[in-house]
């Protein structure tokens, strides 16, 4: 039975940022939890729940399939808040109409707030929100007053003050709305009455405890890749079973400049941690050869990941769990949770373990965001520039070779992206962005070089700024830096003969271009 006594449940209709609502309410040290759409009304009721939150979602009230809960929102008698998805079923709920709208809104646009309500106390009365839809409520229910619109729609939020309903077509859960955290708080607390236990300080002791009773008196492997979430995870693992903990650095070919040396001397040197390293280069990049597309790419490395892990874990008798530092936007990004939501990227890590792996999958992250783990990995030990180094994605440079993985191509993009990380970190900009890199296709353009023909390749840098890398915004970085990178990269690579800039937001992008 769920509890979440004097708290919040946030009802799960599918949509991307579900998991970030429950996050903003436990940062508020309010109990949260995330329930989906078909759930009991005896657990909702039982729960101790003095509010509500719908989700986004990707169905459509107005279309096939929509995501419906089983039973009367109104029978519950809390207070009720819609977001997006759960906005138009409100509508829907009580005699509104919901439309599909010609085109969309997507992306940050300024909302206006019409009437005075306690969801808006303390907001401004202009301030922009990220919206994400394409059905728009073109009738307000009866007994609803409109609170709030936006350039592209009329009734971006309504509400209802006696029944304590309270709608919004935007996100406020997430980043990119200003002051989307104080309208949850207005929710949490001014209309729910919740009570705040403070925030979760003890969040390491939690993890290590969890960890200590799962894995028992077995043993575990943990797949460092020196990165903030694996090395953390791991961290965290040697705490609760100590060296019944085996550490495995796989190279699979498809790392970074230099990457080997500084990661194995961080987790050895700086953090204790025995690992064992395996150069399984030969057999990722045979596995690569000639596919170009990016699912199977993704898949054969995590087939072959899982091979290397059970080798591994074959020389260490005992062995039932395999340590992943997977984190949420992993999951929810690799995964099809309801009808209707679909699979952005198969995340390494999540859906490319095959079933044969014969090992249990240990993931104590995987509720977390970015900046929680770095938290923790500060409080652990682990060095600040490597807790803020930029995040590298488990199948590596493979993601940012677009087609086929070919060695002219991987160094192209392995040099590029050293020369533009190294001229971020010596500019300062490395540390205010969450994301930089360079990648390659299979684009070749005519250049020049001294009175010859170079029939060469394309590089694109991009640069992203992000909290959690759910949603992300280029970087306006300085055309003195890029200017300075492109020359660099034309001047040292043969093979480059132009350089672009990334100016794509996630969406509609995602940040890694595979
Ligand atoms: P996308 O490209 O989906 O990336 O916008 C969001 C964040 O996730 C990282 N990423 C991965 N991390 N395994 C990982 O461990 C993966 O397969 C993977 N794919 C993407 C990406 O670098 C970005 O920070």
């Amino acid at each position: 039975m769920v509890n979440v006594k004097d708290g919040i449940i946030v009802i799960d209709f599918g949509g991307q940022y579900a998991h970030l609502i429950r996050r903003r309410v436990r940062e508020m040290g309010v109990r949260c939890e995330l329930e989906k759409f078909d759930v009991e009304y005896e657990e909702i009721k039982n729960s101790g729940a003095r509010g509500i939150i719908l989700s986004g979602g990707p169905s459509s009230v107005v279309g096939r399939n929509p995501a419906f809960l089983g039973f009367d929102v109104r029978k519950l008698g809390v207070p009720i808040l819609g977001v997006c998805y759960g906005h138009q079923y409100i509508a829907e709920h009580f005699g509104g109409k919901t439309v599909t709208g010609k085109a969309g809104e997507y992306g940050s646009s300024e909302v206006e707030v019409m009437k005075k309500n306690v969801l808006f106390q303390n907001l401004p009365s202009r301030f922009s929100a990220w919206f994400s839809h394409a059905d728009r409520v073109e009738t307000i229910p009866r007994g609803f007053v409109r609170i709030a619109r936006s350039e592209k729609d009329e009734n971006s939020a309504f509400a209802n003050d006696r029944l304590r309903i309270y709608t919004v077509q935007f996100h406020p859960e997430v980043s990119q709305t200003s002051f989307g955290k104080r309208l949850l708080h207005n929710f949490v607390f001014k209309v729910c009455g919740c009570q705040s236990h403070g925030s979760r300080e003890d969040v390491i002791s939690e993890i290590v405890q969890d960890i200590r009773q799962k894995v028992g008196d077995s043993r575990a492997i943990c797949a460092v890749s020196g990165g903030v979430d694996s090395t953390t995870a791991a961290l965290l693992t040697k705490m609760a079973i100590g060296d019944r903990l085996s550490c495995v650095f796989v190279n699979h070919g498809l790392l970074r400049k230099h990457e080997e040396e500084d990661v194995l001397r961080l987790l050895r040197e700086n953090l204790g941690i025995k690992v064992e390293y395996v150069d399984a280069s030969v057999r990722f990049l045979e596995a690569l050869k000639g596919i170009s597309d990016p699912e199977e790419k993704r898949l054969r490395i995590g087939e072959n990941f899982a091979t290397v892990f059970e080798e591994f874990s074959r020389q260490q008798p005992g062995t039932e769990w395999l340590v992943q530092g997977t984190l949420y936007p992993d999951v929810v990004e690799s995964t099809t949770p309801y009808p209707g939501s679909s699979r952005i990227k198969s995340h390494h890590n999540v859906a490319g373990l095959p079933k044969k792996l014969g090992l249990k999958v240990l993931e104590p992250l995987r509720d977390m965001y970015k900046d929680e783990v770095r938290k923790i990995a500060l409080k652990l030990g682990i060095p600040r520039n490597f807790a803020y180094r930029h995040p590298f994605p488990g199948p590596g440079l493979a993601v940012r070779v677009i087609g086929e993985v070919t060695p002219v191509k991987l160094n192209i993009c392995r040099e590029a992206g050293y020369i533009f990380e190294r001229e971020l970190v010596s500019s300062g900009a490395y540390r205010k962005l969450w994301q930089a890199f360079a990648f390659v296709g299979d684009d070749r353009v005519v250049g020049v070089a001294g009175d010859n023909r170079r029939h060469g390749y394309m590089v694109t840098l991009r640069a992203v700024k992000s909290e959690d890398g759910m949603t992300a915004s280029y970087a306006k970085l300085p055309w003195s830096l890029l200017d300075k990178v492109s020359r660099e990269v034309t001047n040292t690579l043969p093979d480059v003969s132009m350089v672009c800039y990334s100016l794509s937001n996630k969406p509609p992008s995602t940040i890694e271009p595979q």
